[in-house]
């Protein structure tokens, strides 16, 4: 990905822009050299703040006492691109390995050049568990003849398949049930077939139920290790157990959301690690227009001018992953001043609302969520669209270009 090109380009179209403005005719872009398509520039996008992932990981590193990282990309890089966040996630030194639910993920991740090792924690078919392995990627079994699965696969490869045992400890999604592992994981370390880097589980992240999901883990471990059994490395905690369950920290953390600069809900007050988002969604005015007194705008007519109001329109909307809620109380941030988002979000457009002056332009740029200000923050965004932090990042259009830059 050519940064300096986009960026060069991006500030070539800006002028352009403005010039257009004035002269009321439309602008084509030029094809963007890093998006290998000739999208235009008043397509959103999304840019990547690598510095901002690597204090993020550095400051998760120091809340855990320098354990292993293994960072969760899952879902298009948490919706920041598996392409971006991978390879610059894979060299930093407390990374221990990415982890993803997908085999098409971990594919992509070795085709992108990460050297770390990857964990699938989701089930695969014998067709990719072989070609996973072979790419060496690491399965997370928790079927009951997962050993034999894994026996046919070394057998093939003609060395032994690396795992990292999935365990469920009271989430009831996906792991072999703590109460019955002990017999299924000796069975697996007897093997010659197998092995066994890593043992883990996930936390429903009900603080009540936690500790006991925990207690449940650790006395298995325990007993197997006291018989000999390797285990590898333990993990359990993912973002809400950095904050909320250090007992938790174990061998290795397993987080997603807090490596992208944001917070499971609740931790940011706790005040225990800093975080900044990692990414901006940004966009380009596309239209100021003045509203008179009645006039309305977009679908159902959802906002009315009491007076004459100036208006931006913005070509990102909710099908880019801007939440459709983000008109309870979201703002924008253009020229360095916030604007509230007014209408309806839809598919491809957000409309702000200027205000009495024209005090933006065709062409400036806007930051819809991003770590510029605290009222456009991931966790700000979602509280004030009613959604989950979650969706303000894995819903981002895995469509939307991505530029990184160095923050
Ligand atoms: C098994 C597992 N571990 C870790 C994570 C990371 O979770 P979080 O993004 O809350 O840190 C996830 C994501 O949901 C997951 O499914």
């Amino acid at each position: 990905m050519s940064v300096w090109s986009r960026r060069r380009l991006l500030g070539v179209a800006a002028a352009g822009a403005a010039a257009a403005v004035a002269r009321r005719v439309p602008v084509f872009a030029a094809p963007r050299p890093d998006s290998g398509t000739d999208r235009g520039e008043y397509e959103p996008w999304l840019e990547i703040d690598a510095g901002a992932l690597r204090r993020n990981v550095a400051e998760v590193s120091r809340l855990v006492a320098g354990r292993p990282v293994f960072a969760v990309v899952k879902n298009n890089g948490y919706g920041l691109g598996l392409e971006t966040v991978g390879p610059l996630l894979d060299p930093l030194p407390t990374v221990a390995g990415l982890a993803v639910v997908k085999a098409d993920e971990a594919f992509r991740l070795r085709d992108a050049g990460v050297h770390q090792p990857v964990l699938v924690m989701g089930l695969v078919s014998d067709e990719e568990a072989l070609e996973l392995a072979r790419r060496d990627v690491r399965l997370a079994p928790f079927a009951q003849d997962a050993g034999e699965q894994l026996a046919r696969i070394s057998r093939r490869l003609g060395r032994s398949v690396p795992v990292h045992l999935y365990l469920d400890t009271g989430m009831n999604r996906l792991g072999m049930p703590y109460y019955r592992a002990g017999p299924w994981i000796r069975d697996l370390a007897a093997r010659r077939e197998v092995t066994i880097e890593g043992t883990f589980m996930s936390f429903t992240e009900d603080l009540a139920f936690d500790p006991e999901q925990l207690q449940r883990f650790r006395a298995l471990a325990h007993e197997l290790r006291g018989s000999g059994v390797q285990l590898g490395k333990l993990h359990a905690a993912s973002s809400h157990g950095l904050f909320f369950r250090r007992e938790a920290y174990l061998d290795m953390v397993r987080p997603g959301l807090v490596l992208y600069g944001a917070y499971p809900s609740g931790a940011a007050e706790l005040e225990l690690a800093q975080l900044a988002p990692a990414f901006r969604l940004k966009a380009r005015v596309v239209d100021v227009q003045q509203l008179r007194t009645g006039d309305s705008a977009s679908y159902d007519r959802a906002y009315t001018a009491s007076k004459p109001t100036w208006i931006a329109i913005l070509p990102a909307g909710h099908a880019d992953g801007y939440p459709r809620g983000a008109v309870t109380g979201c703002q924008v941030l253009i020229r360095n001043r916030l604007y509230p988002v007014i209408a309806a979000v839809s598919a491809s457009h957000t409309i702000v609302e200027v205000g009495d002056l024209q005090t933006v332009e065709v062409g400036d740029e806007a930051t819809l969520v991003g770590p510029d200000r605290p009222e456009i923050t991931p966790n700000a965004v979602a509280q004030r669209a009613g959604v989950s932090v979650y969706d303000v990042l894995m819903h981002l259009s895995a469509l939307l270009p991505k530029r990184v830059v160095q923050g």
